[in-house]
């Protein structure tokens, strides 16, 4: 399909029409892009599973356009969930909670608990609103691999899998929503998966929130394994470009940000001149994407202090060098 045709003004009309016909579409969001299907339909959460070659332990995310939304999928809130709801929905924190009996087992992986979130971008509210009911979307990659943060990159991912992806620009945010869930006689929240929304932000609303190890049991964090975000070229975690030996750098791309002495590499990708953390993890999978073009043998990654966004941006690269 041309891109051109891809947000004709009855593009929304079209998405409907497709999701309807439990068909998957490509959707984007302020985190990054998702592949989208109707979230109360086995057979159309199926489809996205196959897109993706996506294991059917690895649950998806519920994205609603309100709360009233969520309540339609929840059957209990966590005082706490509904505090952060309210004050980070429409946004990047996904919420694990209790679900209806009408979401499928097939969403969940047989948890009795969904993931829900409200993104906070124009063209998927308007979708969510015109469709009338849950969509269920992971990222739009291929299982594993980069997360797309344009339209360009979904079609490069998934290709003819997609009958259409809606074309919302380049994602504002860049990074996977943060994900906090209630277990049961924890005192306290427990962050599941750093996101787009920092654990400070969450803090200053709801006091402390636990940073339960995020990959400890497949039962707390379901698809959160160690190698994950991986490009092909290999990706290795450096403490700085001088860790590189000279011989090596005319075959090695340099990741990392604030100032940033890239003499001898074959490529420099600089997250955020200024070392602002926005701004870096807004860039992190565009410049993966790059690196991954083919030019260098070999990624050197260097992590951002571990605070703000920057716990997430290093979450997704130690997730990328896991070989
Ligand atoms: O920003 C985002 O969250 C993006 C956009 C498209 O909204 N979506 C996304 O989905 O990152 P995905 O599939 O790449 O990540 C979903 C992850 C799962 O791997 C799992 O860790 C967690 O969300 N998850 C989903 N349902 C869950 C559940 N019922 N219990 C615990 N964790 C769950
Ligand atoms: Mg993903």
């Amino acid at each position: 399909m041309p891109p051109s045709s891809e947000n004709a003004p009855d593009i929304v009309a079209q998405a409907v029409a497709l999701l309807r016909a439990g068909q998957v579409v490509g959707m984007p969001t302020e985190t990054v892009y998702g592949l989208a299907a109707d979230a109360l339909r086995p057979e159309a959460a199926a489809r996205i599973f196959a897109a993706k070659q996506r294991p059917l332990f690895d649950p998806l995310i519920v994205h609603v356009a309100d709360r009233e939304g969520a309540d339609a999928c929840v059957s209990e809130w966590h005082p706490l969930a509904e505090t952060l709801a309210a004050a980070f929905w429409p946004g990047p924190l996904t919420l694990v909670l209790p679900k209806r009996d009408r979401v499928p087992d097939l969403v969940t992986s047989g948890l009795p608990l969904v993931a829900v979130r409200v993104p906070a971008h124009p063209l998927a509210l308007a979708l969510l609103r015109a469709f009338g009911g849950p969509l269920a979307a992971p990222s739009a990659n291929r299982f594993g691999r980069v997360s797309p943060t344009t339209a360009a990159a979904v079609r490069e991912e998934l290709g003819d899998a997609v009958p259409l992806v809606l074309d919302g620009g380049p994602c504002a945010v860049g990074l996977e929503s943060t994900i906090v869930a209630f277990p049961q006689g924890e005192g306290r929240p427990v962050l599941l998966r750093a996101g787009g929304v920092p654990v400070e932000a969450l803090e200053k609303i709801v006091g402390p929130v636990s940073l339960e190890k995020q990959d400890k049991t497949a039962a707390a964090a379901p698809g959160q394994l160690p190698q994950h975000y991986a490009p092909r070229t290999p990706l290795r975690l450096v403490a700085g470009p001088d860790a590189v030996p000279a011989a090596a750098r005319a075959r090695t791309g340099l990741l990392g940000w604030g100032p940033l002495d890239g003499t001898g590499f074959a490529r420099v990708e600089n997250l955020s001149e200024s070392g602002d953390f926005t701004e870096a993890a807004t860039r992190l999978f565009a410049a993966l994407r790059r690196l991954d073009g083919g030019h260098v043998a070999e990624i050197a990654a260097i992590l951002l202090p571990e605070r703000d966004l920057g716990r997430a941006v290093n979450d997704r690269l130690r997730r990328a060098a896991h070989a």
